[in-house]
């Protein structure tokens, strides 16, 4: 399994590891999609907050909670940031035209995947947070080639 673990002693160190996987994503040609794992409050908008602003994203970020994502269109890829928290059915997704936002070399990041299972794809990279001693734990296991050289990119870069 190719997988990398951090601690993030704070909401800057959650930030600051989206910034890095942020910039392995942008060495990453392809369409990634990364879902986000973790109980509410566990840090999985601040780590795509991270992410959006190393593509350049330098505001809020809100939790798409009723709107289920907010796209960002920035300078190097289009990012989708999906919150499906409160997806009644996954045929809502196919209804909204999920798959046309599964291409391109666009990103996707994904809270509670699980809401969507069976429409969405799957896949490169799951991401898990945790709470712990009055930090976060985050883990990214690959799930695909793509997501194998991401997380290969990011170890790589923050044993620096
Ligand atoms: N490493 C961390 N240590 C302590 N608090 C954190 C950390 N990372 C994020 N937080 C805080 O946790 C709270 C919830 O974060 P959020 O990203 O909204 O969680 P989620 O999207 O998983 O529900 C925020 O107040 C955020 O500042
Ligand atoms: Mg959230």
């Amino acid at each position: 399994m190719i997988e990398w673990t951090t601690f993030l002693a704070d909401e800057v160190a959650t930030v600051r590891a989206g910034n890095a996987v942020g910039a392995a994503m942008a060495k990453t040609d392809g369409l990634l999609t990364v879902h986000l794992q973790g109980d509410l409050g566990a840090g999985k908008t601040t780590l795509t907050r991270g992410v959006l602003q190393h593509f350049g994203h330098s505001g809020a970020v809100k939790s798409p909670t009723y709107t289920l994502v907010e796209v960002y269109e920035l300078s190097e890829r289009t990012v989708y940031h999906f919150d499906l928290y409160r997806l009644g059915d996954p045929e809502e997704l196919e209804y909204m035209g999920i798959r046309d936002y599964f291409s391109g070399n666009s990103i996707s990041l994904i809270e509670w995947p699980s809401r969507g299972e069976g429409v969405l794809p799957t896949p490169d990279v799951v991401a898990t947070l945790k709470v712990q001693d009055g930090g976060r734990v985050v883990k990214l296991e690959a799930s695909s080639d793509l997501g194998a050289a991401l997380v290969e990119r990011l170890t790589a870069q923050t044993q620096q």
